[in-house]
């Protein structure tokens, strides 16, 4: 047989669908199984996303569609933007994908050679590493421990963009740690920056309006408007819109980046579907009381679990400001065991939860920091205190 090009070698399957999928069989063969494992959102949009979807079926143009993206849904990010202080883009600032990790991939194919350097704080997104591995980028990876809450400082950021990566991509709120940077954190890294002109900067915020405790979100651009030509900002329908499935992520940035994007979707995909791109118009500029709605349950289930881990001794969580992701560090259990069975990682660890309890999580090395495990917990409320009854249980139980 031929060769698969060298690229597929270093391209690996997602670390969370692997959680899922075992999650999946042992639901299939009559387990109980309650899932805090995959980054699901749990909530459906409103009715008029799909009503505005319907009629786009029934006025189907029959055409191939704009490989930036439809003037009206562009507009409508362009105004979504607006609201979350993020002004004086237009159209030719912006492009669409087949959601945000669409257009991560192609904002690494647009910006990243082979060997360039690609900066990211640990723990990260698990498919930033994948990406970077796929185009061969020199990944320098900014490790951001419990004991610092998962935040990057400014003197770290200064000593990784001083080798003048070419790129640094920041993810606020984040995924997997639920941290969210306040006005004055992105303020000062925001300052460590614009020393800084060789390097392209990506904020990852698909999360911006899942944000807790009345902190707000910010972005870099907010504290230093004249980032403006490098910064590169990505938001996506799946989580604040109940949306995953839909797939439709947008990005604004400077004209050149944008029209790059757009070229690799005129190679790739031509455009994103019209059906999708009418139903993300009515999210963006529709009513917003369901992510409002939202946002404050994954507000009062952080706190629930919150609490319960904190009745856990040994475990350790800085408390997290959005999304729907909490990320304790677990460590206290390795070298330890449960039901006989060793536990000397967090791979151990989420196998044997899994396994004994019937809950899922993702390892914390997915993300880089095998100190710790991911809980999503976007589950139907009724099963987020038996499984989290399950967890202390199951940290009990270790001997
Ligand atoms: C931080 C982060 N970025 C990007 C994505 C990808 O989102 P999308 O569904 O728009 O591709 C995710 C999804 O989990 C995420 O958590």
């Amino acid at each position: 047989m031929p060769q698969l090009a060298r690229r597929i070698g270093r391209a690996k399957p997602s670390a969370i669908m692997q959680v899922a999928e075992k999650a999946k069989r042992l639901k299939a063969e009559g387990r109980d199984i309650i899932s805090f494992s995959i980054g699901v959102p749990n909530f459906l949009p409103g009715e008029h996303v799909y009503a505005a979807a319907r009629e786009a079926l029934d006025k189907d143009s029959g055409q191939y569609g704009s490989n930036r993206g439809a003037d009206a849904l562009l507009d409508a990010f362009i105004a979504h933007m607006a609201e979350i202080g993020l002004t004086g883009y237009t159209r030719a600032n912006c492009a669409t994908g087949v959601g945000a990790k669409h257009l991560i991939y192609n904002l690494a194919e647009a910006l990243l050679d082979e060997g360039d350097g690609f900066a990211f704080p640990t723990p990260y997104w698990t498919s930033y590493l994948d990406v970077g591995e796929i185009v061969n980028a020199d990944i320098q990876l900014l490790p951001c421990p419990p004991e610092q809450d998962y935040k990057l400082t400014p003197a770290q950021l200064d000593a990784a963009l001083a080798k003048k990566p070419r790129v640094f991509l920041f993810n606020n709120p984040s995924n997997p740690t639920g941290m969210v940077y306040t006005r004055d954190e992105i303020a000062a890294l925001a300052d460590v920056i614009v020393k800084y002109p060789e390097t392209w900067i990506i904020t990852d915020d698909i999360y911006n309006r899942m944000v807790f405790d009345g902190v707000g979100y910010h972005n870099f651009l907010h504290a230093r408007p004249e980032l403006r030509d490098r910064v590169i900002f990505l938001d996506s329908l799946s989580k604040t819109y109940g949306m995953p499935g839909w797939r439709l992520g947008l990005m604004a940035g400077p004209e050149e980046v944008a029209q790059a994007v757009t070229t690799l979707n005129s190679n790739h995909i031509t455009n994103v579907p019209e059906i999708v791109g009418a139903a993300g118009v009515a999210a963006l500029s529709g009513p917003q009381d369901v992510p409002q709605q939202k946002c404050a349950e994954f507000q009062a289930k952080r706190d629930q679990v919150m609490a319960v881990l904190a009745e856990i001794p040994g475990v350790v969580c800085p408390r997290p400001q959005g999304a729907f992701y909490v990320f304790p560090d677990v460590s206290v259990a390795f070298g330890k065991s449960h039901g006989g069975k060793p536990i000397a990682n967090d791979i151990d660890l989420c196998n044997a939860l899994l396994e004994a309890k019937g809950v899922a999580c993702v390892p914390g090395s997915a993300f880089g920091e095998p100190r710790a495990l991911r809980i999503s917990y976007t589950c139907p409320t009724p099963q987020l205190a038996p499984g989290l009854q399950r967890i202390r249980e199951f940290f009990a139980e270790l001997a």
